[in-house]
């Protein structure tokens, strides 16, 4: 080979990298959609605000599948995909099935979506809008949300199996899952903040009550108070899909209380009362100062928020613009092909939701 040619080759090369490492770090923003679909924010909440009237909990379990999006394999909508020839869907994921909720109402955001601005809010950007939202309806911080994520082609369950944290993790595990993200002690304690409203599954802490990590004995860091209203709840070898409130004092509200629940050892999950009653643990002291400080506990949870948004993100022109969130789209490989599908099933949606 001769010297020019391997010097075009490793140009050829550089450029190349150079094009793959800008593409995959670009800025995510909020101004995204202000050209193309500038309403999004005010079309997905009234989305929201609709299945409130008749589902208290949505606005948790939206927040919750923007979370397990991002916790696996990035903020790219690959919790939303069902299974297919190609793809095991996340949604059946051990901690997943029978638990993530909400995708009827992510639907219905997406239609609304399609029908003002067809073909162009991703998946991924509308769970994180309506993390937001839902925080916002229930009383708790409002903020701008970064937007431009693509949504992705694959699902990765056993992904989803190795990184989501579980209930029965000890504080030193549930700080390496997070750190494992980008997310440091902070980050911890003010996401898992989110417990301010939404319910568990009895199956989530019945342990606690009976047989603490094989002790024979329940939690004794939970309140004998509490231990006597969630035995009610949840008596042994009951139902264990029947649901508690995960934040006993105002179950669907976005504030502090969470804090001071812990504080009382009122917290629902081990991994909620470990973040205070762990001995000598740095998350005590953070605990504490989001239970006497409400703006403190806002401010750190929208800072984190936006850290957990950017996990992984595609962008430019990665991954796609998903038509249905529960379906790869069919082709995205060309743009005349894609606009072309992005109006058949424009026409579709129409016929199908006609009001
Ligand atoms: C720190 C590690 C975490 C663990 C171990 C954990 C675990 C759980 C569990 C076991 C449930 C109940 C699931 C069921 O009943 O099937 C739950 C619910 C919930 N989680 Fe977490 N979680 C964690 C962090 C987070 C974070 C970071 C967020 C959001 C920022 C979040 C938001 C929620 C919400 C809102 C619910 C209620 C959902 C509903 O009512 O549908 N969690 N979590
Ligand atoms: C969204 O709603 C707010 C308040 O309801 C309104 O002030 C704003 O003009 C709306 N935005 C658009 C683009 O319609
Ligand atoms: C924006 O969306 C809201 C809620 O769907 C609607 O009431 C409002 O008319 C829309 N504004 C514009 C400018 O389309
Ligand atoms: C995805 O799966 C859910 C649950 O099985 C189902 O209700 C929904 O219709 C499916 N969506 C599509 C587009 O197939
Ligand atoms: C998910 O739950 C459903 C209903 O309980 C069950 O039929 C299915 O086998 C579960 N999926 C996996 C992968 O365990
Ligand atoms: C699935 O997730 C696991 C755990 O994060 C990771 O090691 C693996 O590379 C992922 N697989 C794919 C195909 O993305
Ligand atoms: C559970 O028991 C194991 C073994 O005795 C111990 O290492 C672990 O710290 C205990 N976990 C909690 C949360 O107490
Ligand atoms: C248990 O909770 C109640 C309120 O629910 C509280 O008054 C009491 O102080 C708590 N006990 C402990 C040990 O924190
Ligand atoms: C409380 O949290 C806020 C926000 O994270 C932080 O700025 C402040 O330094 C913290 N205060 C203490 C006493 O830890
Ligand atoms: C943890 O992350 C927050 C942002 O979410 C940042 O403000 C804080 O300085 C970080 N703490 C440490 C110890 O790095």
């Amino acid at each position: 080979m001769s010297s020019s040619h391997c010097i075009a080759i490793a140009l050829f090369c550089i450029a190349f990298l150079l094009g793959g490492i800008s593409a995959s770090h670009a800025q995510l923003s909020s101004t995204f959609y202000d050209a193309t679909c500038p309403n999004v924010t005010n079309i997905t909440r009234a989305v929201i605000e609709n299945a409130l009237l008749s589902d208290p909990r949505i606005g948790a379990s939206l927040i919750r599948l923007h979370f397990h999006d991002c916790f696996v394999d990035g903020c790219d909508g690959s919790i939303l995909l069902n299974n297919s020839d190609t793809i095991e869907s996340e949604k059946e994921a051990a901690l997943n099935n029978n638990s993530v909720r909400g995708f009827g109402v992510v639907d219905d955001i997406k239609t609304a979506l399609e029908s003002a601005c067809p073909g162009i809010v991703s998946c991924a950007d509308i769970l994180a809008i309506a993390a937001e939202e839902s925080v916002s309806l229930a009383e708790g911080p409002s903020w701008a949300v970064l937007l431009g994520r693509r949504d992705g082609t694959t699902a990765n369950r056993t992904g989803a199996d190795i990184t989501l944290p579980s209930a029965v993790d000890t504080l030193d595990t549930l700080k390496e899952v997070f750190l494992a993200m980008g997310l440091n002690t902070t980050d911890l304690v003010s996401l898992s903040g989110a417990h301010t409203f939404g319910r568990a599954r009895c199956v989530t802490f019945s342990d606690r009550l009976y047989d603490f990590n094989s002790t024979g004995n329940p939690d004794p860091t939970l309140n004998s108070t509490y231990l006597e209203t969630l035995q009610g709840i949840c008596p042994q070898d009951g139902n264990e899909n029947v649901l508690a409130n995960l934040d006993l004092t105002t179950p669907d509200t976005f504030d502090n209380n969470y804090f001071s629940n812990l504080q009382l050892e009122n917290g629902l999950l081990q991994t909620d009362q470990e973040l205070f009653s762990t001995t000598g643990a740095d998350t005590i002291d953070i605990v504490n100062n989001f239970s006497s400080d409400q703006d403190a506990f806002f401010d750190s949870f929208v800072e984190s928020m936006l850290k957990m948004g950017n996990i992984g993100v595609l962008t430019g022109s990665e991954g796609e613009v998903r038509l249905n969130c529960a379906l790869v789209n069919a082709d995205s490989s060309g743009s005349e092909s894609f606009l072309h599908s992005s109006i058949e099933t424009r026409d579709n949606a129409e016929d199908k939701y006609a009001i």
